[in-house]
């Protein structure tokens, strides 16, 4: 008899084909999240779940799950997974590294170029009608060439920034809790504490995961450290900046501008104080939301899930701790 699963949210087919092949499928087949209350019915029955970053996976719904063995996280952060209590039942918990690298990348770099030169700013101001003549310093910003890019984060996200910065001929520096020496010599990467970063770059893009200790971060405190001309932009998880800090840092002009995809309290809507300011360039966290990229990250997780369902180790297991555990 196939294993049963459940999944979360509409998925693309591939994906979805591949789990039908392998195990029995249940399934919230809409684009909008799973009531929590009908997940944790759901969980009841399911040996998998095939879950995403707006689904909590805590002590509560793993209370209401005796039979599951594995949590697949269509995500490469799984902050919203407790890998801890996860661990203690015997379930594997997988995620999605490496497949959205590029495209998150990609984004952070876009977000870079958009906030530094007010591009979003200069098409409103176009399509408003307020363009009357070309001006001297109309709609000037701040150079990205040649700039000092600084990353909170070297893994393998924060890298790809990096090499995108070198066609722009930055100067990279980055923070990090592990040091990456070889990154450091291929990239010209150079390794900082965060406070010397933070008043260095013109540019600080953020790529660390989500956990206790890098909550906040960027707080208060590192944003007056930053140049009033600097750029930030995060694509990584909104609770590693202080919003409310944040806020008043664009507003008072201690930075020059921000480029979000992630915020604190998913979604926003469109009265979220950081909307109303004319230097904020701001996304529905879509880092990874380029159709190839979703439909791998949605193979992996569906690879991950069927092979721990298997007996197997998945090619992506967060907690090890579990094999040695069972
Ligand atoms: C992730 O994978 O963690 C992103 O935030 C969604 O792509």
């Amino acid at each position: 008899m196939k294993p049963s699963v459940y999944v979360t949210r509409r998925i693309p087919r591939e994906a979805l084909e591949f789990l039908h092949s392998h195990c029995q499928v249940r399934i919230w087949d809409s684009d909008d999240p799973v009531p929590r209350a009908t997940l944790l019915e759901e969980v009841a029955r399911a040996e998998g779940l095939f879950c995403l970053l707006t689904e909590r996976v805590d002590a509560e719904l793993l209370d209401r799950a005796p039979r599951l063995r594995v949590v697949a996280n269509m995500a490469v952060g799984y902050d919203n997974v407790d890998v801890r209590a996860c661990t203690a039942r015997g379930v594997m918990v997988t995620n999605t590294p490496g497949v959205l690298t590029e495209t998150t990348a990609d984004l952070a770099f876009a977000l870079i170029l958009a906030a530094a030169r007010r591009l979003v700013e200069a098409a409103r101001f176009l399509a408003a009608g307020q363009w009357k003549a070309w001006g001297p310093m109309l709609l000037t910003g701040q150079d990205v060439y040649g700039s000092t890019l600084g990353l909170v984060g070297f893994g393998r996200i924060g890298q790809a920034v990096a090499r995108r910065a070198r066609g722009f001929d930055m100067r990279i520096l980055y923070y990090d809790t592990r040091r990456y020496p070889e990154a450091e010599q291929t990239l010209g990467a150079t390794w900082l504490p965060l406070d010397d970063l933070l008043r260095q770059a013109d540019v600080v893009s953020i790529h660390a995961p989500l956990t206790p200790e890098t909550h906040h971060l960027i707080g208060e405190r590192e944003l007056r450290l930053m140049k009033p001309t600097a750029v930030l932009v995060n694509t990584a998880r909104g609770p590693l900046v202080d919003e409310q800090a944040l806020y008043r840092a664009l507003r008072e002009g201690w930075i020059w501008a921000a480029g979000l995809d992630v915020f604190e309290k998913e979604p926003i809507g469109p009265d979220h104080p950081l909307l109303t300011l004319p230097n904020v360039v701001a996304v529905p966290h879509i880092g990874s939301a380029s159709i190839a990229t979703r439909t791998r990250m949605a193979t992996l997780a569906a690879e991950n899930l069927v092979a721990a369902l298997r007996g197997e180790v998945p090619p992506n297991l967060v907690n090890r701790e579990v094999i040695a555990a069972s």
